[in-house]
């Protein structure tokens, strides 16, 4: 098999091993996908300035988040149903992250547990809020999440009710996956990824079995957040949820910069700019192009990061000019995932390192805590 040498390569590799509902569920947007598709795209419209006869030597990625120290400014983002791309696919890509330096998002509707994740890492990761209506369930959550020291807590602000994703309505996604002739046809032939899944007990939402009460259908991903998230979460909400967490607040999901303003005032320490990987809202812009009106409207209050459409290093490379403090990446590392498990994650993650490192040299800098807009071309389209 040839080497996967980017993200596309891993993308291919992910999708021949992944039985589809899951790799679909992956590589989905909302409705049209023209958002999902604009947040790749819009990057490929911003160039570099090339510099030459600079001193290359001695470059460093290294970074901080929220003050944690990173070894490049690239987290794990949160995804759903992790577990589903490779058995304990979240315990894999913690550990993997782990020792590249980079910090691991658990989603709360991940398939192994926060208690999982916990008892195969050493060092803090970061924890994804979503709000049930259930309020003792919620608090729950978040204790648990104190209790397995997760350094921060990610409250997802975007999807209080799903976005329509076509595939997994076609495809009927659930987790665990109900065994139709046609889901069984296609795992079939995708035998290696039976067989861990069969060396698992971690099929269903692990965060939720157990914990949460009186949940009808949980296999169902839309009908689960149709009954249970709470629809009628607000800014009010983010205070007593900062309280009750005390330590570090991630907002994630933010577009605009009115909404930018209120949440720099609830006092969290980072915003996410995000559409939810254009799973939400079809039609909205894409997360790079408003990324500069966010950090002009708030970025001296508080830390912008940024999610959506980041394929590469050069990528991650365009987000911190425009005033990124830190990236995300949630399809990069699945399909790393995916396709190789563990050293699948490693392997998107050192892809990147090394499309970030290069690319930084070559327009002339050595530190990328010195990336800014000065390094983008700004002549001819
Ligand atoms: C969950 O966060 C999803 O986008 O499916």
């Amino acid at each position: 098999m040839k080497p996967s040498l980017d993200i596309a390569d891993l993308k291919e590799v992910a999708r021949r091993r992944v039985p589809r509902m899951f790799f679909d569920y992956a590589d989905s947007g909302a409705w049209t996908e023209s958002t999902y598709r604009a947040n790749e795209e819009d990057f490929r419209k911003i160039k570099f300035r090339q510099r030459v006869l600079v001193d290359m030597t001695n470059r460093s990625l290294e970074s901080t988040m929220i003050g944690e120290k990173v070894s490049m400014p690239v987290a794990l983002a949160p995804t759903g149903l992790t577990g589903m791309q490779h058995a304990d696919g979240e315990m894999l890509a913690a550990q993997a992250a782990e020792e590249f330096g980079v910090p691991f998002t658990l989603s709360t509707m991940s398939i192994c547990s926060i208690e999982d994740v916990a008892s195969v890492t050493k060092k803090p990761f970061w924890f994804q809020l979503y709000v049930m209506r259930d309020k003792d369930f919620v608090l729950n959550l978040i204790d648990r999440a104190k209790a397995a020291k997760c350094s921060a807590l990610v409250l997802t602000l975007d999807l209080q009710i799903l976005g329509q994703r076509h595939k997994d309505i076609r495809n009927g996604l659930s987790a665990p996956p109900k065994m139709t002739a046609g889901n069984l046809a296609n795992m079939a032939v995708r035998l290696p990824w039976c067989m861990n899944m069969l060396r698992t007990k971690r099929r269903t939402f692990g965060n939720i079995v157990g914990h949460a009460k009186g949940v009808g259908d949980l296999s169902s991903l839309s009908s689960w957040t149709a009954e249970q998230f709470d629809p009628q979460l607000s800014w009010k909400d983010v205070a007593w949820i900062k309280e009750r967490w005390g330590g570090k607040l991630i907002l994630k999901g933010i577009l605009d910069a009115e909404d930018a303003r209120l949440a720099a005032a609830t006092g969290a320490d980072a915003i996410i700019v995000s559409n939810h990987g254009g799973r939400q809202l079809d039609g909205a812009p894409s997360s790079i192009s408003v990324l500069p009106e966010i950090v002009e409207a708030v970025g001296d209050r508080i830390e912008v990061h940024l999610d959506g459409g980041i394929r590469s290093g050069q990528d991650v490379l365009k987000a911190l000019c425009l005033g990124a403090r830190g990236t995300y990446i949630g399809r990069p590392f699945l399909y790393g995932l995916g396709a190789g498990g563990k050293d699948g994650v490693t392997l998107a993650l050192d892809i990147i390192r090394k499309e970030l490192d290069v690319t930084l040299a070559l327009c002339g800098k050595r530190l990328i805590t010195d990336a800014g807009p000065e390094l983008l071309y700004k002549g001819r389209d």
